[in-house]
């Protein structure tokens, strides 16, 4: 079996975008893609510039966890400098673009849960990460991180609500297709900007979670309910047992019934 090289020109060679990938910078290894492309941003690289790193040794998630990625996985941040109004939209555009890559590269299907979880078969196969820095004298600047877990075996890691591209279609994914899958597709979807209410009909049509009842925790609360709905801006519209509805920005789901693991 030939290992699959994976480069900035293995990723740019004949890709067909002229915004995202137009520069693709690779690093064998990294702490995390968002504090590279964060400083490159500051920098004023072009729109559409992407951090790939072959292993990341501090990789982040949201509210502070720890992402693991080692070698044969997909790390990757793109900067983009949207109108603030689009910033809403980035963890839709990114979530379906790791949906739509995933089906293309291996045939699977996968799902969002609510705000920014891949799922296949219920497990978790990859994650989303935006951070935004809005200033008032500039363009806002905002780094999408995606991490999709390939050639990972969750189960080494302890994990077993987790699993990999690998595991699932249980053939080899290549990362350089589905790296340049996703950056076809986030440019699709980005371009539609800034009217994304297409990107928000087909994020909340694909949203996992939502009619079902569900406990949301957030850094300060645990809520349940019933996921009634997504707003424009993707937070949680959550109908409590009182009848209320609760509108909930940033947390994560568990739903009552689990996912199917
Ligand atoms: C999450 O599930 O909480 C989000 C995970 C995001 C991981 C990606 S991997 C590429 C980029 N660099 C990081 O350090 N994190 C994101």
């Amino acid at each position: 079996m030939t290992v699959e090289e994976l480069s900035s020109s293995s990723v740019t060679r004949g890709l067909a975008t002229w915004l995202i990938g137009r520069k693709v910078v690779y690093y064998p290894r990294l702490a995390s893609t968002m504090d590279t492309a964060r400083r490159i941003a500051r920098r004023g690289t072009p729109e559409g510039t992407v951090i790939i790193a072959g292993e990341q040794t501090r990789g982040r998630g949201r509210r502070q966890r720890v992402w693991v990625s080692p070698e044969g996985n997909v790390a990757l941040s793109v900067i983009l400098y949207p109108e603030i109004s689009g910033l809403p939209y980035l963890v839709m555009i990114a979530s379906l673009a790791v949906v739509h890559s995933i089906r293309s590269v291996s045939g699977l299907a996968a799902e969002i849960k609510w705000p920014n979880d891949i799922l296949i078969g219920g497990k978790k196969v990859g994650g989303i990460l935006i951070e935004n820095e809005v200033k008032r004298d500039r363009p806002a600047s905002a780094v999408i991180g995606i991490g999709i877990n390939v050639s990972l075996k969750a189960s080494e890691h302890g994990e077993i609500t987790a699993t990999g591209l690998n595991e699932a279609s249980g053939g080899e994914i290549s990362r350089v297709k589905l790296i340049r899958q996703l950056l076809v597709e986030i440019e699709r979807f980005y371009l539609t900007l800034p009217d994304g209410e297409s990107v928000y009909q087909e994020w909340r049509g694909r949203l996992a979670a939502l009619g079902k009842r569900v406990t949301v925790t957030s850094d300060s609360d645990v809520l349940e309910g019933i996921a009634e709905s997504v707003d424009g801006t993707g937070a949680l519209m959550l109908r409590r047992p009182d009848g209320t509805l609760s509108r909930v920005v940033a947390g994560d789901v568990t739903l009552r019934e689990g996912y199917g693991v």
